[in-house]
């Protein structure tokens, strides 16, 4: 079988970061074809570092990190600290990255790399706000029925917003840009926090990922010993959800995940509910099925998938 082509559109973030080490710890299924840094969980100069960070760690200092958009495309910015830390990636001390950042614009890189190759065989992993993909289909029309897919994570029905009572963050801080995504045209695969937070670093499965041996394991606990502080004081869960890591682990094992094709829209105008993604599970307007909206996680599937990969590299 041909390897998924992918690009990861990220703004790690902890659990950006384990999407990045699963994918790399995956090279029979899936080819990394550059990594893309945008602003989100914390400025873009962080993000993109901490991208670095995590190819390195992995072993990979020959993955190409473009950095992209540093604001969304009409709002201002809003980081995550109390979720991620001030640096973005706070737990391990890692150190600074010796692999070079590309000097192309992650946007211009999005788009030449649909452009020159075969169409339909690009897929896009977007795991933070969409700006760079809403600038790239923006910029350059032609690209979106080039694209494969876009596997993404963003959005909440069910479960209620992370951000604001209705919207979870990705699609929060930058509403405009994930309202272009949504109505691009492409195929989309949609991870919101309805099935993200089935996916849970319990106890039970953070002594599992203590024993990947190694510095990825390492680093993994670490990171994930950090990042759940917050989801278990706030919610008073046991862990924090592995939000990013699922558009990965789909293309790894889609029996993971169950969904619905349905119309998905996104508010972008009420003070209200800005950032709300408006799911039409019942077809009740008859807009275009534009995302399979995923609703139900294995998470014991999950976690096996992740401790055999992680350990791999
Ligand atoms: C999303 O927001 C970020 O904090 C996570 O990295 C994830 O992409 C979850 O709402
Ligand atoms: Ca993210």
């Amino acid at each position: 079988m041909a390897r998924e082509k992918i690009i990861i559109d990220t703004d790690p973030g902890q659990d950006d970061a384990v999407a990045m080490l699963l994918a790399f710890a995956s090279p029979e299924e899936i080819e990394v074809l550059g990594v893309t840094a945008v602003a989100g969980n914390a400025p873009l100069h962080l993000t993109e570092l901490n991208a670095r960070k995590i190819c390195e760690v992995a072993g990979m200092p020959d993955i190409k990190v473009y950095a992209g958009c540093d604001r969304p495309l009409f709002l201002d910015l809003h980081t995550a600290p109390e979720v991620h830390g001030e640096t973005g990636l706070d737990g391990p001390d890692l150190p600074m990255p010796t692999m070079k950042l590309q000097e192309q614009h992650a946007v211009d890189f999005i788009i030449d790399t649909l452009r020159s190759h075969e169409a339909g065989t690009v897929t896009l992993c977007p795991v933070g706000p969409l700006t760079n993909i809403a600038t790239a289909l923006v910029r350059a029309p032609d690209i979106a029925p080039r694209i494969k897919q876009i596997v993404l994570m963003g959005g909440a029905q069910t479960e209620g917003g992370n951000s604001s009572p209705v919207a979870e963050f990705n699609i929060f801080v930058d509403p405009h840009a994930a309202d272009i995504v949504m109505r691009c045209g492409a195929p989309i695969v949609m991870f919101p926090l309805d099935v993200t937070h089935q996916v849970l670093t319990s106890q039970r499965q953070m002594e599992r990922v203590k024993a990947i041996p190694g510095a990825v394991g390492r680093v993994t606990y670490q990171m994930l010993d950090f990042y759940r502080r917050y989801d278990e004081a706030k919610y008073g869960t046991d862990g924090g959800p592995l939000h990013d890591p699922c558009v990965i682990a789909w293309l790894l094992k889609p029996d993971l995940f169950q969904g619905k094709l349905c119309n998905v829209a996104v508010e972008t105008a009420s003070p209200l509910t800005i950032g709300q993604t408006v799911v039409d599970k019942f077809a009740k307007t008859g807009r275009p099925l534009n995302a399979l909206y995923m609703m139900k996680a294995d998470s014991d599937g999950f976690f096996d998938l992740l401790v055999e990969r992680l350990a791999r590299l």
